[in-house]
C-alpha cells in the first residue's frame, strides 16, 4: 500500500533515475529504494523514458527529460515525486505535476557559485580572445607578439548588466565586484539597498541595461516571457563593443539573430553554454570566431555535481518517507 501522505508501507519504493548519478547519491537511494538507472551518455528515448518510468513511485530526471501530462498519466498514480537534476526546470510541467499531486523539485544554491564561475570564464575568454588564441597557438599558422595583434575588449572597470538578478545573478556581481565593475541589474523583484551598495549594482530597465553595458550575462528562467528575450531588436540596443554571456537557457536567445550580429560586427563577441536546440549549434554561429561556445558546463564540477545529486535524492527521499523536501517547485501540494 502507498499511502500519499505516510510512508510506503510494506514494500521498497521503485524509483526511477533517468541518467546515474555520482556514487554516494546512488547509494542513498538504493538504501532506502528500489532502483532502476537509466545507463549509458544519452538521454532515454521518450518511448522507452514514458515505460521506464510506469509504476514508479518517484523519479530523478534530467534538463534533457520532458515531464509534462503525457509522463505522468505513463507514470501513473503511485508516483509522488519528480526531483530535476538541474536548477532550471523549464523541462518540467509543474502545473501538470501539481494537478496530479505530484510533488516537483529542483537543485537550487548548489550550483550558484560553479555557475557564477563558468559565466564568468565565458565574459573573460570572450573579451579577451582565449579560445581563439588557443585555436591559432595549435594551428600551423605563424605569429608573433605585435602592438596591434589579437587586441580584445578591457574587462576591470566595465560596466556589467545581468539580466536576472537571483542567486547565479549576485553570485556574478560579487566576482565582479573584485573587477572594479560597475552593475546593470533588471529582475522583477529590487534587492534592498544594502544587497546593492555592497554588489555596486542598480536596478534599471531591460533597454537601458542593454544601451549601457559593455557585458551582459543572462541569469532568468526560461519561460514564456524570456523565450528570444533577446532578439534581433534587443541586440541592437547593445553596444558594438559589447559582449553577450549566457550560462542560463539556450532559447532565451534568438540564435540566429545573433550570428548575424556578430559576423555583421553589431557586437565584439559572445560566450555561450547553452543553445536553443542544444546540443545542436546554429551552423552560422560555429563559423563566428568572436563566439567562446562551450557544450553546456555550468554546473559541471566533481563538488557541486556532487551537491546536485545530493539534494535530488534528499527531495525525492522526503517525499516518499512523508517529510517536508527541502527545495520543492509546488509546496502547495504539500499542505494538508
Ligand atoms: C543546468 O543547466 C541547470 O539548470 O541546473
Ligand atoms: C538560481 O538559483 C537563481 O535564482 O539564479
Amino acid at each position: 500500500m502507498v499511502s500519499r501522505s505516510g510512508r510506503d508501507e510494506g514494500e521498497r519504493p521503485t524509483v526511477l533515475v533517468t541518467r546515474r548519478l555520482p556514487a554516494p547519491a546512488m547509494a542513498r537511494l538504493a538504501a532506502r529504494c528500489t532502483v532502476d538507472v537509466h545507463e549509458g551518455e544519452s538521454p532515454l528515448p521518450r518511448k522507452a523514458l514514458l515505460a521506464r518510468i510506469a509504476g514508479r513511485s518517484g523519479a530523478i530526471t534530467l534538463l534533457t527529460d520532458r515531464v509534462d501530462e503525457e509522463l505522468l498519466r505513463a507514470a501513473g498514480p503511485r508516483l509522488r515525486v519528480i526531483a530535476n537534476y538541474a536548477v532550471g526546470f523549464d523541462n518540467v510541467d509543474v502545473a501538470a505535476c501539481t494537478t496530479r499531486g505530484v510533488v516537483a523539485s529542483n537543485t537550487p544554491e548548489v550550483l550558484s557559485e560553479a555557475t557564477a564561475d563558468l559565466a564568468f570564464a565565458l565574459l573573460l575568454a570572450a573579451a579577451r580572445r582565449v579560445a581563439e588564441g588557443d585555436r591559432l597557438v595549435r594551428s600551423d599558422r605563424p605569429w608573433v607578439w605585435g602592438p596591434e595583434f589579437m587586441l580584445g575588449g578591457e574587462v576591470h572597470g566595465k560596466t556589467l548588466g545581468l539580466v536576472g538578478f537571483g542567486r547565479i545573478g549576485q553570485a556574478v556581481a560579487r566576482r565582479a565586484v573584485g573587477f572594479g565593475m560597475p552593475v546593470l541589474y533588471t529582475d522583477v523583484q529590487a534587492q534592498p539597498p544594502a544587497v546593492e551598495r555592497a554588489l555596486g549594482a542598480r536596478r534599471v530597465a531591460l533597454r537601458a541595461l542593454l544601451e549601457g553595458s559593455d557585458f551582459v550575462s543572462l541569469h532568468t528562467n526560461l519561460t514564456d516571457a524570456t523565450r528570444h528575450l533577446i532578439d534581433a531588436e534587443r541586440l541592437g540596443w547593445m553596444r558594438p563593443t559589447a559582449v553577450l554571456v549566457n550560462t542560463a537557457r539556450g532559447p532565451i536567445v534568438d540564435e540566429a539573430a545573433l550570428a548575424r550580429a556578430l559576423r555583421a560586427g553589431r557586437l565584439r563577441a559572445a560566450g555561450l553554454d547553452v543553445y536553443e536546440r542544444e546540443p545542436q549549434v546554429d551552423p552560422e554561429l560555429l563559423r563566428c570566431p568572436q563566439a567562446v561556445l562551450l557544450p553546456h558546463l555550468g554546473s559541471a564540477t566533481d563538488e557541486t555535481r556532487q551537491a546536485m545529486a545530493d539534494l535530488a535524492v534528499d527531495n525525492l527521499l522526503a517525499v516518499l518517507d512523508g517529510r517536508r523536501p527541502p527545495t520543492p517547485l509546488n509546496p502547495e501540494v504539500l499542505e494538508p
